[in-house]
């Protein structure tokens, strides 16, 4: 069965589906993006994603290209004829379609859409939980408002790439000052030798995760004690447990960092306590 993208108004199997090369999504990465998980073919946490999506876009002064309940309807579209279970729907919005120039294009100009979706490898995805993942740290060197989910993702790609190269799963960007920000494509916890759970605070030096927000509530439902603020690099290393968390991911139990192991190497109890529970506290629709 071939894919199907949605693109500006029309539902096209993958080959055929394309964007202008004058589009600044493609010539300036002048855009942003959503990705949801889909389970039992249905999303989750899709309002918190628009409205973070919402936020996004009024930051940068992008318009909707359509009414949200349209976006939803278009979503559940893509979803449904590439008959995903269990993976994702990937959205993008850029600033449209004209000449090259690096301010805002004349007023008027449609914003751009696509859409697309795809199955991910459930049981792939259980066995990583179940065995944790390795990170690496990268020195942080992102524009100063990864708050927005932009398009914009090229110190990402190379940490990401940065980590594969180490045999790692994801990258931690740390700062001038040894802490941790986030992951290439996730928020960064930990858990320490006093089982408090602690993920930095939310400003403008990290994406506000969906996954972030639903796990606080989590933590909160298992009478866990949370802390939003910055973490060292050798806290992490020190700490009983670490893991990541993103729409993709969920929760995904973290076991080295640069080579060490975290807590005694394993999957921690917190970090598989929350992925269990997560979806009781998600919404789907
Ligand atoms: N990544 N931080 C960064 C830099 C991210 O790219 C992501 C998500 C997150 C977690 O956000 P959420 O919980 O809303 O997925 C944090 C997506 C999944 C991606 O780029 O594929």
């Amino acid at each position: 069965m071939s894919r199907i993208a949605y693109v500006n108004g029309r539902y096209l199997p993958l080959a055929q589906a394309s964007v202008n090369i004058e589009d600044r999504g493609y010539q300036f990465s002048d855009g942003v993006y959503e990705v949801c998980e889909v389970r039992g073919g249905r999303l989750i946490d899709e309002r918190r994603h628009m409205a973070r999506l919402a936020f996004s876009l009024s930051e940068l002064r992008i318009a909707m290209p359509m009414s949200e309940a349209a976006l939803s309807a278009v979503l559940h579209e893509v979803v449904r004829r590439n008959r995903v279970r269990w993976g994702i729907v990937y959205l993008q919005i850029g600033r449209g379609v004209a000449r090259r120039d690096h301010a805002f294009p004349p007023a008027g100009t449609a914003p751009s859409l696509v859409v697309t979706a795809r199955n991910m490898d459930f049981a792939a995805a259980e066995a990583m939980a179940e065995n944790g993942v390795a990170v690496v740290s990268v020195p942080e060197s992102r524009w100063a408002r990864v708050d927005i989910k932009s398009v914009s993702l090229l110190p990402n790609v190379l940490a990401k790439q940065a980590a594969r190269e180490q045999g790692a799963r994801e990258a931690w960007f740390v700062d001038s000052e040894g802490r941790v920000t986030e992951g290439s494509s996730s928020n960064a916890w930990i858990v320490t030798r006093d089982g408090k759970v602690v993920t930095r605070q939310a400003d403008h030096g990290i994406l506000k995760g969906i996954t972030r927000t639903v796990v606080i509530a989590a933590i909160a439902g298992q009478g866990l004690k949370l802390e939003e603020r910055a973490f060292t690099l050798k806290e992490a290393q020190e700490a009983r447990e670490a893991f990541i968390t993103s729409a993709s991911q969920i929760v995904l139990p973290v076991v080295k960092i640069d080579g060490k192991p975290v807590g005694n190497g394993a999957p921690g109890l917190v970090a598989t306590a929350l992925r269990r529970d997560f979806h009781l506290h998600a919404e789907a629709s």
